[in-house]
Formats: C-alpha cells, sequence, structure tokens
C-alpha cells in the first residue's frame, strides 16, 4: 500500500521554504498520486504557478477567481483531497488557519477540507518558539491536524536554529505512513487494549511534586497503533503534554501513582491485553503539606512511602489478561528485566536500557529486547511509532500461540 491513486492537495503559503516544495510534488507524482496545488498571493513572491503546475500537471490556483469570470471553487477543491498538507505553513497562515480567519482561498479550502491535515510550519527561529505560535500549533493539534516539525538548521535570515520547514523527504514519508497505517488488517478488533503512560507526580504541597522525565510518547504511541488496529483503547496517562489524535482512544488523564492505580481497576476486569509503559514514582511523600513549605531550615527532610505497585497488582488478579510491562534498566539489564517478568506474573517485558544512546524516555527513539518466559528478541534502534508496531506484533503473535 502506498500513496499511489491518492489525491493529495499541497497549499503553499508564503515562506523561502517554498521553493522546497517542488520536491515534495515530484515525490508523489512519482509514487502515483495525483496532486493539486493551490497558494497564496504572497507565495507567488517566492516560487512561480509556472513551475508547480509543470511538476504536478493541473493548473495551480491562488484566488477565487480564475480567467474569463471563472471560479475556483474552494469546496470542491476541499472535498476531493485525501489529504491536505500545508506546507510551508507560515505563522501567519497558521494563525488564521486556527481562529478561522477567512481571507484566501487556502484559508477557504482548508475550513471546508474533511480529509486529514498536515501542517509543516517553517518559520523564522525566534517566531517559532514566540508564545502565540506554540499556542496555535497546540490548536492545530487539538483538531486533530498532524504537525510534521520545523527542524534545526541555518535559517534564510542567517541564524540558526528551529524553524526550518522539514525536508520534502520527511514530509512525504509522514504521509505515506498515514496512508499506510489506513490500510491495516483490523488485527485487534474486538480487543480491549488498556495502556499506562507518562510519568506520576507525587505532591510534596500544593506546588511541588516529585516526579520524572517520562515524556509518554512510547504509551501514546502504543495507543495510536492499538487503536489503528481496531482494538478499543483506554489510555490512562500521568502529566503529559502528548495529544491523542484518534477518537476511538478513551484517554484519563491522573496524576499520581494511587490514582493510577484506582483508575486502572475500573477496567481491569474487562481488558484482554495490559500494557504498562507508565514510569510511575516508586515512592510518594507519606504527608502531603497543607501550605506551601517554607524555607525556615537550613535542611528539609521528606519521608517517602512506598508507592503500589500497579502492573504487580494486574500481575496479581490476572484471570485472563495478556500483561505486558516496560523494564528501564542501566545495569544487569536482562537479569533484572526477568526478574520483572516473575515477580510480576507478566507474559511479556519490554527492555531499554538507558545505556542504550537514543533509547529511554525523552526521545523520539527506543531501542528495545523482548522476553517471554521462553523467547528473547533484540531490536534495532527506531522511532517509537515503529517501536509500537513491533510490540503490538509481538504481542499479536504470542496471542496466536
Ligand atoms: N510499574 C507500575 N507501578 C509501579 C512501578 C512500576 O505499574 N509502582 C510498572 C511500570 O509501568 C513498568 C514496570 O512496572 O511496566 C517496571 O517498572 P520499574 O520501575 O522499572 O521496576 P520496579 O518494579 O519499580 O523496580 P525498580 O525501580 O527497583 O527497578
Amino acid at each position: 500500500m502506498s500513496v499511489s491513486g491518492k489525491k493529495v492537495l499541497i497549499a503553499v503559503s508564503g515562506g523561502i521554504a517554498a521553493y522546497k516544495i517542488h520536491f515534495l510534488i515530484r515525490n508523489f507524482i512519482k509514487k502515483g498520486a495525483e496532486v493539486q496545488v493551490i497558494m497564496t498571493a504572497d507565495a507567488e513572491h517566492f516560487v512561480t504557478k509556472l513551475s508547480l503546475s509543470t511538476l504536478s500537471k493541473k493548473p495551480v490556483y491562488s484566488d477565487f477567481y480564475g480567467d474569463n469570470g471563472s471560479w475556483n471553487s474552494h469546496v470542491e477543491l476541499a472535498l476531493w483531497a485525501d489529504v491536505m498538507i500545508v506546507a510551508p505553513c507560515t505563522a501567519n497562515t497558521l494563525s488564521k488557519m486556527v481562529h478561522g480567519m477567512c481571507d484566501n482561498l487556502l484559508i477557504a479550502t482548508y475550513m471546508s477540507a474533511k480529509c486529514p491535515v498536515f501542517i509543516a510550519p517553517a518559520m523564522d527561529l525566534d517566531m517559532y518558539v514566540h508564545p502565540s505560535t506554540k499556542k496555535n500549533l497546540e490548536l492545530a493539534e487539538s483538531f486533530g491536524h498532524t504537525i510534521i516539525p520545523a527542524e534545526n538548521g541555518e535559517l534564510a535570515s542567517g541564524l540558526v536554529g528551529q524553524g526550518r520547514m522539514a525536508e520534502p523527504e520527511t514530509i512525504f514519508n509522514v504521509v505515506e505512513h498515514f496512508f499506510n497505517g489506513e490500510s491495516h488488517l483490523e488485527s485487534l478488533k474486538g480487543k480491549t487494549v488498556l495502556i499506562t503512560a507518562g510519568p506520576t507526580y507525587e505532591a510534596i504541597d500544593p506546588v511541588r511534586f516529585i516526579g520524572n522525565h517520562s515524556s509518554g510518547k512510547m504509551g501514546f504511541s502504543l495507543a495510536a497503533e492499538a487503536s489503528k488496529r481496531g482494538a478499543k483503547v483506554i489510555l490512562i496517562s500521568g502529566p503529559s503534554s502528548q495529544l491523542i489524535r484518534d477518537k476511538n482512544i478513551e484517554l484519563h488523564r491522573v496524576t499520581s501513582a494511587r490514582e493510577m492505580l484506582s483508575k486502572v481497576f475500573e477496567f481491569y476486569d474487562r481488558i484482554d491485553i495490559g500494557i504498562a509503559s507508565a514510569a510511575v514514582a516508586d515512592y510518594a511523600p507519606k504527608e502531603v503539606a497543607k501550605e506551601k513549605i517554607k524555607k525556615n531550615d537550613e535542611n528539609l527532610t521528606i519521608e517517602l512511602v512506598k508507592n503500589p505497585d500497579i502492573l504487580k497488582t494486574m500481575g496479581e488478579k490476572k484471570t485472563h489478561q495478556f500483561l505486558v510491562g516496560f523494564a528501564l534498566e542501566t545495569q544487569n539489564e536482562e537479569e533484572n528485566a526477568k526478574g520483572k517478568l516473575e515477580k510480576k506474573n507478566l507474559d511479556m517485558i519490554v527492555l531499554n536500557s538507558l545505556r542504550d544512546e537514543g533509547a529511554g524516555f525523552k526521545n523520539d527513539t527506543n531501542k528495545i529486547k523482548i522476553f517471554t518466559k521462553t523467547d528473547k528478541i533484540e531490536f534495532n534502534l527506531k522511532s517509537k511509532d515503529e517501536v509500537a508496531r513491533d510490540i503490538l506484533n509481538f504481542i499479536e503473535n504470542q496471542l496466536l500461540k
């Protein structure tokens, strides 16, 4: 499965990165997609309609009114598309998109589109990190759009930082990946999968907590992949900035380990697969101070008590559930992981070693080994989305045994 035969609407706004769009169009055309380009009037300062239409093999539109009194229908353009890609997406176009400021053909088409939307922002580094841009990108994500983040590097201004539009190949890969995912076999149809994700925060006082650096990415990738395969997904996440793009995922946000435990057991009896990817804090303050603790003394001692082990409790109460744990280790990795497999009554454990570069908490990548009581399999360094696919493939194979 690929992009062949798909209808791709590319919307170009006015930034210097517009010159890269030629390569993106060529990629799609070469792979058999149909491409329709629209652009803002400002984009015409950077690239010509002639070059874009030559590559896309279709006329390029930038306003509502064509030659000889004709009308370029934004509704038709929008409904034609299987996907819409806004690239480069300037700060101005992004802002208009999320606030519905519909003053040109590109925005009118975007607002009429029912298909998935991909946004590849491009701007100078200070604009990219400006709170308004950040908020607008968050809004776009909350609409269910996919942001293809800008990359680091030299910018047209001569400054160096994040703001460069993602390379055409990256944009192409994200969209191709989307089309590939769309064609899943629904191999987990009828199954309910519960996933814990992210860190937990254990309150010290009303403003402070004990937590860790877990981003929640691995758990959210697993949830997206399981949902794509047709499973009903219950995602229970500690504090994380990750967002859900899939309406089939039931997301429950919690804060502490105790909250996570009680949420898990609201659903435990009726799940088929439980995957514990959360980085649960092992200890919590014995008392939570009612008021903010003042720095009166030279030393401060906080007494900690052990948190419940959520996964171990799941293991103890297991009836039919297939249970998957994670182990993040820095030494004696395999021995420790196998120990946890046994101790927590798991069916399988995913080991990541912090000694492997690119593995662990904050990265977008992970390098894992999977253990069952009888098998061991080692994977290469991959993106967390690919790792999620490997893990679910492995689980499916185990269920078939
Ligand atoms: N886990 C959990 N509840 C806890 C601690 C851990 O559900 N209170 C789960 C994690 O989600 C993970 C697995 O247990 O799937 C292993 O967690 P880890 O912290 O690596 O192991 P621990 O058992 O806590 O052992 P240690 O911290 O001593 O390595």
